[in-house]
């Protein structure tokens, strides 16, 4: 992106400009304006739809390492994850050493005896690799992170091919005021762009200080909106349907993270993870896989790799859907598509099936609407005032509206 902003100035010295005139002037301030609002805030043209991939955290915690993070980058492709869309393999906490003598961040030896091998591999295999670290002077393990080491650490992460950071509050209060921490994150930021590589930027502070409002602003392509995540429904539906207002925020290279998927973990029902799913889809939320992607069952991978759910997720207008209607246990999400069509989602919160009903004028429609569903990929014809669906216990009926 600095290159193309540097391109369009460079141009702008052969615009015939009589000095001084008022004109001139504001031409030139609009072409500088247009230039900088088309870049974006030095994003490098990355996520422009929410980031696909997969994160060590949710399944393997602090037990990963370099046999692990291959076998998984190896599985992603094998499982047709990676054609499916998932591209990231993300090293969460767990593969730090120290800084050594000249301020290096060193892997931990035992566990990761060479990043940058690993990078190249899993380079080799058409992924992107991306590395945790902390603003603080300990990660949230107790691990060293990157405070005082920011520029070395950045430089070293471009110098192995790292291609996302998430960046993780952890122990940052020990180290910056509350004031702070817009602070802290724009310090990597302006490190990171200094590295020279593009780099996806991942801020992870729980949504402290409103960080939708400000995150964008620090060159952060995404976001967590929220507290950890668990694989519980209770807490997967708590943190889903609390992003409703936050969808202002969201949009081409920069998006909310409600945190990342928990689907083939084991602690929900597949009906539950459909739900979680659907929810992220509508909610343009990053996709980062968080199970065993070497041992998944043929469910866990449909539910990861159904193309008309990731296609919602994915639409190029990069809108994030919203709360339509809700009774009770009965909720309506909508996001409107690209090609004019709307994804809705018909949530029942109940451990009983249900009726939910959505009526087009919910979604602001007027005429007959032609329904698909996506998770059954199946036409299920026009209807004029609205559409039914029987929804099963903690499930969802995912539907396209045209
Ligand atoms: C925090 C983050 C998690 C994970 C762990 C690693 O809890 O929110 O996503 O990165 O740290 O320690």
């Amino acid at each position: 992106m600095k290159m193309i902003r540097e391109h369009h100035l460079r141009d702008l010295h052969w615009l015939p400009l009589p000095p001084g005139s008022f004109h001139g002037c504001l031409l030139l301030a609009l072409c500088i304006g247009t230039a900088l609002c088309a870049c974006g805030a030095d994003d490098h043209g990355l996520a422009l739809t929410p980031p696909m991939g997969w994160n060590s955290w949710n399944r393997f915690r602090l037990n990963i390492s370099d046999a692990v993070v291959r076998k998984q980058a190896g599985a992603m492709v094998k499982s047709g994850m990676k054609a499916a869309g998932y591209e990231y393999v993300v090293i969460d906490g767990g593969w730090e050493g120290y800084h050594d003598a000249q301020g290096l961040f060193r892997p931990n030896k035992l566990k990761f005896p060479d990043m940058k091998e690993l990078c190249d591999y899993i380079h080799s295999l058409g992924l992107k690799v991306g590395i945790h670290t902390t603003p603080g002077p300990v990660t949230c393990s107790g691990r060293e992170g990157s405070y005082g080491y920011e520029e070395e650490d950045a430089r070293t992460f471009a110098r192995w091919g790292i291609d996302l950071v998430k960046y993780d509050w952890c122990s940052g209060e020990t180290a910056y005021k509350p004031t702070e921490i817009t602070a802290a994150y724009e310090k990597m930021h302006q490190a990171l762009l200094r590295a020279g590589r593009p780099i996806l930027y991942s801020l992870c502070e729980y949504g402290l200080d409103d960080v939708w409002k400000w995150g964008a602003s620090v060159g952060g392509h995404m976001w967590r909106t929220t507290d950890d995540i668990s694989d519980e429904y209770w807490n997967v539906t708590y943190i889903g349907f609390e992003q409703n207002g936050l969808e202002k925020y969201a949009g081409p290279g920069h998006w909310n993270d409600p945190d990342m998927l928990e689907i083939g973990n084991g602690g929900m029902t597949d009906e539950e993870y459909r739900t979680q799913m659907s929810l992220w889809c509508i909610l343009a939320a990053p996709l980062f896989a968080g199970n065993d992607l070497e041992n998944m069952n043929a469910a866990t991978l449909g539910i990861l790799t159904n193309p008309e759910v990731i296609s919602i997720d994915q639409d190029p207008a990069g809108i994030q859907g919203h709360r339509v209607w809700q009774e009770g246990p009965r909720e309506v999400w909508m996001k409107p598509l690209k090609d004019g069509s709307k994804a809705v989602g018909l949530f029942n919160r109940l451990e009983y099936p249900l009726m939910i009903t959505v009526n087009w004028r919910e979604l602001g429609l007027r005429a007959p609407g032609t329904v698909r569903d996506l998770w059954a990929r199946k036409d299920l014809g026009t209807f004029t005032t609205g559409f039914t669906g029987s929804v099963a216990a903690h499930g969802v009926v995912l539907i396209n509206v045209k």
